[in-house]
């Protein structure tokens, strides 16, 4: 059911069995599968972000994809050419951008951005807060607290300069089954492997090792042994 107050332009399509809500909008040829939610004021297809020097991706099109029961709470917003899968739900106030592409039955938290280009895996959980930047790969199951950082621009002077390089962006590639602990910070490049733990706080400057835990600014290997999660699998 389309609110009559909801806007839905002429090119994009809605499921019949879909819900749209007052005062949301779906454009840009966007596509509504089957027993989706969108909520108030949700912006589902918004055009690509054009900002003078820091114009990326002018040419994403298409819009963006809802698989069936995927639920965008109020407020959130999903840029064209993101794509949702199965029985996701993003939260209040989330922003998906171009091009990000989320698997099924993952939960992403209030106000969480998850950046252009960004590849999530199926049951991945995102707790509020958290900045996931473009181009970010994340692994099946993984979950990150509230709060969690990852960062991508390598290249300090750049960004003192208000110069954008895309070469110099190296964005976190995280494993599956990892547990990244509230407002950690991971650096640009590191790669974290699959299972292992990243402590509350931790600043990570150094790939980590399937299983490990590390801890602290900067993170350090966990003295005397395997991430819980490791233990628990042994
Ligand atoms: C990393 C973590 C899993 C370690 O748990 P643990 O193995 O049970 O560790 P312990 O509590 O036995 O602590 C071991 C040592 O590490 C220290 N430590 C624990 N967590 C730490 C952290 N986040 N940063 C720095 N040091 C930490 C402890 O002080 C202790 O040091 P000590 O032996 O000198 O006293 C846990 O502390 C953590 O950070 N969990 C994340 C919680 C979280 O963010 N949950 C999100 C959902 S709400």
């Amino acid at each position: 059911m389309i609110d009559a107050r909801a806007v839905v332009d002429a090119g994009s399509t809605v499921d019949h069995s879909a819900y749209v809500a007052p005062m949301a909008v779906v454009t840009c040829e966007s596509r509504v599968g089957r027993d989706v939610f969108i909520g108030w004021h949700a912006l589902v297809g918004k055009p690509p972000l054009l900002a003078g020097a820091f114009a990326r991706k002018p040419d994403v099109m298409g819009g963006a994809i809802l698989d069936r029961g995927v639920r965008i709470d109020a407020h959130a917003t999903i840029y064209t050419g993101a794509r949702i899968g199965r029985e996701t739900v993003v939260g209040v106030g989330a922003i998906v951008r171009e091009g990000a592409s989320i698997g099924r039955n993952c939960v992403i938290g209030q106000k969480v951005t998850v950046s252009h280009d960004c590849r999530i895996a199926d049951m991945v959980r995102i707790q509020d807060g958290s900045f996931i930047v473009g181009g970010a790969v994340i692994g099946e199951g993984t979950f990150i607290a509230a709060n969690v950082t990852l960062a991508a621009e390598a290249d300090i002077e750049a960004l003192r300069e208000y110069r954008h390089v895309p070469d110099t962006q190296r964005p976190p590639i995280i494993g599956a089954h990892v547990v990244i602990g509230v407002g950690a910070v991971i650096l640009p490049g590191v790669i974290i492997s699959d299972g292992a733990t990243i402590a509350a706080g931790a600043v990570v400057t150094h790939n980590v090792a399937p299983g490990e835990t590390v801890m602290g600014v900067p993170a350090r290997l966990r003295e005397g042994g395997m991430a819980p999660i490791a233990r628990a699998a042994a």
